[in-house]
């Protein structure tokens, strides 16, 4: 896997050709973040969209970095939590990059976790029919999955992520420091996300987790070694397959159970974050997968110790405040976006490190598997 040279931050490219980039891992990228960007975007003028919790540690820092630079910004910030992924706040953060008198050229810079870079990349996706996009990810989740891969969108009352386009960021700088004043509850989640890297097909990356858990939660270099192999794994499928026309799909792994969960919570936060609902969605994955003899019992069972000796949640039971029954759950799955033509898409795994995407799965078996694991 490489082990991170010390002060050096890691890169990794995305190899999407002429619109390739630049991820870059390691200690204090976000005060640097100014010269990166100069060198990159010479005379660049930046919106910064945030959030009031990453305002609040964060902001002061970044935005001086940008003026030593040279850089001028305008901040722009929203209240922290899933449900700002919307059409209110999209029309926010528009208005106020064009309130800044923003051009073509210039940037917006996502400062925050998946929330605010699946906002703020829509919004430049859509501005003059297209700005030029920074992400500066501050969770876990954000550095090893969402602010990769150029996916941005917003949720409706009909599910997640449901409005949305494809726009690649310039550069992505990952600074792993930042993730010192994010909660242990929202590390753990993004840790689920990290996991999934090793149980779609990097056996021997869960195998090193499996032992190597409590460093990468500790911080130093395990946390940059995972955050890197998860960059690396999820650029390689990007570079492959950037609009999910084939195996992106995979990435997906415990994501249509999870984001029904998260709808039938209606987005509290307080219930479920994002990457709990895919640790469940990851067992439930699992646990379906050896429904249908397609996994043995052991690596369901194996995946779910792992998810939960991090204190990660496995089971619907696990989610506060009770959930609606299994009907409206298969519901939601249905609106999910990765359903095509009525039939139910699934990732499902022969193993850990086996994932394959499964076409035309009955959605009777998904009923009746959502009773069986259904908390009453
Ligand atoms: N675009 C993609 O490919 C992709 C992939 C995975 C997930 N996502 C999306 O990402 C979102 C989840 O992202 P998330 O888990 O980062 O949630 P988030 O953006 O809500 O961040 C989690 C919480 O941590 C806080 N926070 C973030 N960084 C902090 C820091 N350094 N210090 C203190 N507090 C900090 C935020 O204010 C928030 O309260 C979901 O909407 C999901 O759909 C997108």
């Amino acid at each position: 896997m490489g082990n991170p040279v010390d002060g050096e931050p890691v890169r990794v490219e995305v190899g999407l050709g002429d619109r390739a980039y630049d991820i870059l891992i390691g200690s204090g990228l976000a005060g640097r973040a100014g010269l990166e960007i100069a060198a990159r975007m010479p005379g660049v003028r930046a919106a910064i969209v945030t959030d009031e919790n990453v305002a609040a540690a964060h902001l002061d820092a970044f935005s001086s970095g940008l003026a030593s630079a040279g850089i001028t910004s305008t901040p722009i910030i929203l209240a922290p939590g899933e449900r700002t992924k919307s059409f209110e706040c999209l029309e926010e953060v528009v208005n106020g990059v064009l309130s800044a008198r923003l051009e073509r050229r210039d940037i917006v810079v996502a400062l925050g976790g998946g929330v605010v870079g699946d906002l703020a990349g829509f919004a430049s996706g859509i501005v003059r029919r297209g700005m030029r996009f920074v992400q500066v990810p501050t969770s876990l989740l954000a550095q090893v999955d969402s602010s990769v891969g150029g996916k941005t969108g917003i949720n409706t009352a009909q599910g997640k992520n449901l409005v949305g386009l494809f726009h690649q960021p310039q550069l992505v700088l990952a600074d792993t420091d930042v993730l010192d004043t994010l909660p242990e509850r929202e590390f753990r989640a993004g840790y689920a996300e990290v996991a999934k890297y090793g149980l779609i097909d990097r056996p021997a990356f869960f195998e090193w987790l499996e032992a190597n858990w409590r460093e990468v939660f500790a911080g130093g270099p395990a946390r940059t070694r995972a955050i890197a192999e998860s960059c690396r794994a999820k650029a390689e499928v990007v570079a492959r397959d950037e609009f999910e026309t084939g195996d992106r799909a995979l990435l997906n792994l415990g994501h249509t159970f999870g984001h029904a969960l998260e709808a039938a919570v209606g987005y509290d936060g307080s219930r479920l974050v994002h990457g709990e609902g895919v640790a469940i969605g990851m067992a439930l994955a699992h646990r379906f997968s050896a429904r249908l003899n397609q996994c043995s019992p052991d690596d369901a069972a194996r995946v779910e110790r792992h998810l939960s000796t991090v204190g990660l949640p496995t089971r619907m039971a696990d989610i506060p405040g009770g959930l609606p029954d299994a009907e409206r759950l298969l519901s939601y799955i249905a609106q999910d976006k990765k359903v095509t033509r009525g039939a139910l898409t699934f990732i499902l795994t022969h193993g850990v490190g086996q994932s394959f995407i499964a076409k035309d799965v009955p959605a009777s078996e998904v009923l009746s598997f959502l009773w069986e694991n259904h908390p009453g």
